[in-house]
């Protein structure tokens, strides 16, 4: 990937975003997840200052973009690093900021991950099965060549609710004694050969089991909660913290945390979700649900 690559990722619900971030001229928000800087550049377009956080180093190219482009007087505006949301409070304090008026997470992946084969997010495009955010830790191909057979079915059914989990884990198993499983393609074709023929969803059989990879590869689950808790700790009173999930999971640990929270208050009961017109244009924006909760007391 490069700054050029055509049609980087969409922000998705990207007025709502702005609209719920409550933007207050000059004061400092956090964009926990900046892909392609989408939701960062209307932000500081709107006239506030943005620390960006991405822990993929792919991002820095297009924060290194975004940073050109300003103004010479806007570029004090605009902060940005490399590293993992579930550091915020680090990332906030290395800044040197104190609380901050509002923060963004838009989680998951970006379009250009999934683009991207050679990163191995994506079931419909070969490359190695990694699938690691960061280059340490077990990839997805450890997991799948190296795990028992049951841990195997538990993540993928936990992590993807993926009710032909055994199934799948067996199939695995069987196919890994007679060849290493290294790339996304082969791994999507064991599954796809498992799923019960008719049993199809709308989507492709791999889809749930690459998401559960991804999610236990990547901790995201305990990132997300230890993120969330980051979050709060650095908002500023009536700061707002606007996240974007696009599986249940993670909708599930949002709505939780906001409604559990004693320094919270959600704003919305139920998560917000992306026009017709926009989910019409951009399929990722259709599963998006948003939730945004404000700091009460400090
Ligand atoms: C959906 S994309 C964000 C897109 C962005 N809002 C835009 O408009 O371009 C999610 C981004 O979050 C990043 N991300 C996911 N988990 C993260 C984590 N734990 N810490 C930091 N960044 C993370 C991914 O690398 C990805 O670039």
């Amino acid at each position: 990937m490069s700054p050029s690559t055509p049609a980087p990722h969409i922000p998705v619900m990207l007025e709502e975003c702005l609209e719920w971030l409550n933007l207050q001229p000059k004061q400092w928000y956090i964009d926990a997840t900046f892909g392609a800087g989408g939701h960062t550049k209307a932000m500081l377009e709107a006239g506030v200052k943005v620390l960006a956080i991405d822990q993929d180093p792919h991002t820095q190219a297009y924060m290194a973009r975004l940073k050109q482009d300003l103004a010479d007087n806007k570029r004090a505006d605009f902060l940005s690093v490399q590293g993992n949301f579930e550091d915020l409070v680090q990332h906030v304090n290395q800044a040197g900021l104190g609380a901050v008026a509002g923060i963004l997470m838009d989680l998951g992946v970006s379009s250009m991950q999934l683009d991207e084969g050679e990163r191995g997010f994506a079931f419909r495009k070969d490359g190695p099965l990694d699938m690691r955010m960061q280059a340490s830790g077990d990839s997805a191909a450890d997991v799948v060549n190296h795990y028992e057979q049951e841990d195997l079915a538990a993540i993928i059914f936990k992590y993807g609710e993926e009710r032909y989990s055994r199934r799948i884990a067996r199939a695995i198993v069987e196919e890994r004694a007679r060849e290493e499983i290294t790339t996304t393609q082969a791994l999507a074709a064991i599954i796809q050969r498992a799923y019960p023929k008719g049993s199809y969803r709308r989507d492709h059989p791999a889809r749930r089991t690459f998401q559960a990879l991804r999610i236990y590869v990547n901790d995201e689950l305990g990132v997300l909660e230890r993120a969330l808790k980051g979050a709060e700790s650095v908002l500023a009173e009536q700061g707002r913290l606007v996240v974007m999930s696009y599986h249940s999971l993670e909708d599930r640990i949002v709505k939780h945390f906001m409604r559990s929270s004693e320094f919270l208050t959600g704003l919305t009961k139920k998560p917000l979700l992306a026009s017709e017109a926009e989910a019409e244009r951009n399929p990722r924006a259709r599963s998006a649900k948003l939730r945004v909760a404000e700091r009460s007391v400090r």
